[in-house]
């Protein structure tokens, strides 16, 4: 799958002002390769995956999955974009004390 962003930005509200944790970000991401985001703490790199992985939506630009864009999906097509062509480890991962792996 390719992985397609123009223009992407997503902000956080703060008090009065706006954090643009992604500021007009436009990149691609191509299949079969090995992609690094880097930068430094609070730069907007679970941001930006948050919003690759369909966890969350622009506040501005266009992603695109082979060509089709968010936006454009229905909530059962986004469901299953994510359920059977993304894997994702979050960050901050929730384990469930009371369950194995199994
Ligand atoms: N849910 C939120 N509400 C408000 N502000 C947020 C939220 N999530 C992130 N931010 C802010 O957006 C900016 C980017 O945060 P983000 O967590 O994406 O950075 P990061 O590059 O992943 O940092 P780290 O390397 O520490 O994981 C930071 O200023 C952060 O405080
Ligand atoms: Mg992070």
């Amino acid at each position: 799958m390719i992985i397609k962003c123009k223009n992407v930005t997503k902000i956080y509200p703060q008090g009065d002002k706006s954090i643009y944790a992604v500021n007009n970000c436009s990149v691609t991401i191509m299949e079969g390769l090995f992609t690094a985001v880097v930068g430094a703490s609070g730069s907007g790199k679970s941001t930006f995956l948050n919003l690759l992985a369909a966890y969350d939506r622009p506040d501005g630009g266009k992603i695109l999955y082979d060509g089709v864009e968010l936006s454009m999906m229905r909530e059962n097509e986004i469901a299953e974009l994510r359920s059977r062509r993304i894997g994702f480890i979050f960050q901050s991962f929730k384990l469930l004390p009371i369950l194995t792996a199994k």
